[in-house]
């Protein structure tokens, strides 16, 4: 998982607040059930809307309204077809997590299957893991029977060929030969390892996150939340990273932690 910049600090309070362990406070005033998504995605905020309203768990709400921005590839950095690797290839990272158990269950780097937080679902049900990831975690989800589709789109096809032709420009590589810099790969460790002092600095995204996260109470107060995320092309370029919503500056968080 690559350092992304924070959400702004107060939704990340408030998030924090909506995530403390067991049922919250249900004060009568309290505006419950509620969700809360990271971005305007009015079909996503519905999907899980319309979830509770037909008796589903705060956690299937989640599931549900981020699977519906899968769907619509929001953003573009949600779903197939968005941020493709080095290879072109788009994979996907989600997580979910259930407030009042503290449960996790998280894909990374899952190729070929759309549905990632849908797999996220059956790693917090099924197993006793918290992060499958890779080719391990598409077998998982072959054998919950998920099926195997391309992530590829026109779209994606036509970034990683707009970057190979700026000569795989910008990438997160250092201290190779070629000159990663100036060039594509493949690229071999420098014989001599010299530090070539670049720091490696967040190109910054103007909005300063992507990606859907999301937050649902029930009308008990029972907390969910999960995101769901093919990173974000522009800024991190290739890297695959992980669940996104905000890496938290201190201290290190227990997995789960940066779902909020
Ligand atoms: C939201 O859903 C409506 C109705 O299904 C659809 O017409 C619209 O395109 C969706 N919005 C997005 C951004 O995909």
């Amino acid at each position: 998982m690559a350092p992304k910049p924070s959400l702004p600090a107060v939704l990340v309070l408030q998030l924090q607040l909506l995530l403390l362990p067991g049922p919250a406070p249900v004060r009568s005033s309290s505006p419950l059930p509620l969700v809360l998504n990271t971005w305007p995605f009015r079909n996503a905020t519905e999907a899980a809307w319309k979830t509770l309203a037909l008796g589903g768990s705060s956690l299937d709400a989640v599931e549900g309204g981020c699977a519906s921005c899968e769907v619509e590839q929001c953003d573009g950095t949600v779903g197939f077809g968005g941020s493709p690797d080095e290879s072109g290839e788009t994979t996907l990272d989600a997580m979910l997590m259930e407030g009042t158990t503290m449960n996790v269950g998280a894909v990374g780097d899952l190729r070929r299957i759309k549905n990632a937080i849908g797999v996220a679902r059956k790693v917090l049900e099924h197993t006793t893991h918290t992060l499958l990831v890779g080719e391990s975690a598409t077998k998982f989800a072959q054998s919950m029977g998920f099926v195997d589709e391309d992530l590829s789109t026109k779209d994606s096809r036509a970034l990683h060929s707009d970057w190979l032709a700026q000569n795989c420009q910008p990438n997160y590589w250092r201290n190779v030969i070629p000159d990663s810099s100036k060039y594509c790969g493949p690229y071999k460790p420098r014989s001599v390892f010299k530090q070539d002092g670049s720091i490696h600095k967040e190109t910054g995204y103007g909005y300063g996150h992507d990606t859907i996260g999301m937050v649902v109470l029930d009308k008990m107060g029972h907390t969910a939340a999960g995101t769901s995320t093919n990173a974000e092309s522009e800024t991190h370029p290739y890297l695959g990273q992980g669940p996104t919503l905000m890496t938290p500056r201190e201290p290190p968080p227990p997995l789960g932690t940066v779902t909020y």
